[in-house]
């Protein structure tokens, strides 16, 4: 039977489902070690995202070249030296260009832990230091930005601050590394015609095949090419880096992290559909609504789903569970039901039992908390806070927080406000 159109917000009226078991292998055996979830029932949950899904990065060759692109000292009022780097990738006839902005604390000793995450209209919205060059690319128009025509204007400088707590970042001892996100692919349907998909595309090949990759496999892609570019960054951690992505963007950091695990801790804020929300709850954003409003962000195999999300051969808490043992957070806010806050806090309960498999601990609590009562094991992060769809001051505070028990463990007997 066809959902009817309008959201269902009502808890009372979502449908019976059975999650399929991350620890039963496709032939119907039940994983009982780290060792069969590692060679077996990781490698096929990943295919299933991948074929079903998000798409697969298609096999193709092209090359990587990063370059320091600017460095500016005493940013920050003298806490941080900026720099930005460049990664151009190239198939031999066509290039795309992949802007790189680091906060990196001036002074620090040795290497310093990091968090990388997209941002949605240019590097220069972040922070209002006049010397952050201005994105190029296409971006969404926003009215509050001052975009013209789909293009970057001063005016959007420090326009989203409020997403970004630099300072506090910078203070607390990490690096922050931030991309625009349509540097890798402009997020609208043009069937994949710019961004990174055509360089990787076979002679007379026009658009990508019904497994390949859409724009959130590809924002996923960009944030792995950032992570090789860290293993050669003198003043990055690479072993200590926490990717982080807010709503569309945290469904890249969660497929990031899945995939790549190079990334120590990942980070979704009010991911939803397609991210750390339960598809079959049918709550809020349903799998047909996003492929229909958003027909570029997963592979063409998505739309078999659309009012069949029960015949998902994965739901949500699988891609959590392919980030294990690896320390996984989850916030979700009050007033953004679109996202579905109980199905993305129940997506990262349903992927304990892997972390328990793992021998990592799962999340301290049985029942969704309270708003503002975040709970952290040390492996798994939840909050729901009070508020809109939004990433926030307090999201980031927890994030810190968590962060600093792998990243700072001596710190841990430290009161916060000291440092
Ligand atoms: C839309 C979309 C969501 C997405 C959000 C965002 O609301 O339906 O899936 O997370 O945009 O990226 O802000």
């Amino acid at each position: 039977m066809a959902q009817s159109e309008q959201p269902n917000y009502d808890e009372a009226k979502v449908p019976d489902y059975q999650l399929p078991d991350p620890l039963m292998l496709s032939g119907g055996k039940t994983v009982k070690d780290a060792k069969t979830w590692q060679q077996q029932r990781r490698p096929e949950i990943l295919r299933l995202f991948e074929e079903q899904m998000y798409g697969k990065v298609p096999a193709g060759t092209i090359q990587t070249r990063f370059e320091t692109t600017g460095v500016w000292e005493n940013a920050l009022e003298g806490r941080a030296t900026m720099k930005e780097v460049t990664a151009t990738f190239s198939n031999g006839s066509s290039q795309q260009r992949m802007r790189m902005l680091m906060f990196i604390p001036q002074g620090h000793s040795g290497q310093v832990p990091a968090f990388i995450g997209y941002n949605f209209y240019g590097n220069q919205t972040v922070h209002p230091d006049p010397r952050i060059p201005i994105t190029d690319q296409w971006v969404n128009n926003c009215e509050a930005c001052g975009t013209e025509d789909h293009r970057a204007t001063e005016k959007s400088r420090g326009f989203r601050v409020s997403r970004w707590p630099v300072e506090r970042i910078i203070d607390r001892g990490y690096a922050l590394i931030t991309i625009y996100y349509g540097d890798i692919d402009p997020d609208f349907d043009d069937q994949f015609q710019n961004g990174i998909h055509p360089l990787f595309y076979q002679e007379g090949q026009q658009t990508p095949a019904a497994n390949e990759w859409g724009s959130i496999a590809a924002w996923a892609w960009g944030l792995s090419r950032a992570m090789d570019y860290f293993v050669t960054d003198p003043d990055i951690d690479e072993k200590k880096v926490a990717v982080i992505g807010h709503s569309r963007l945290g469904k890249a950091a969660l497929w990031a992290g899945a995939q790549d695990e190079r990334f120590a801790i990942v980070i979704s804020n009010d991911s939803g559909c397609g991210g750390a929300a339960l598809s079959r709850r049918r709550f809020g954003e349903t799998v047909k609504v996003i492929n229909t409003a958003f027909p570029h962000w997963f592979a063409e195999n998505f739309t078999q789903y659309n009012d069949r999300e029960e015949a998902l051969p994965v739901d949500q808490h699988m891609l959590l569970a392919l980030i294990a043992p690896r320390p996984v957070y989850v916030a979700s806010a009050q007033e953004d039901l679109w996202a579905d806050p109980l199905g993305e806090f129940l997506g990262l309960k349903k992927a304990e039992p892997v972390y328990q498999l793992l021998g990592a601990e799962g999340l301290p609590v049985e029942k969704m908390p309270a708003v503002n009562r975040p709970v952290m094991g040390a492996a798994m992060g939840y909050h729901i806070r009070t508020g809109q769809h939004d990433l926030t001051a307090y999201d980031w505070e927890h994030y810190l927080n968590f962060a600093d028990q792998h990243f700072f463990p001596t710190l841990q007997q430290q009161p916060i406000p000291s440092r």
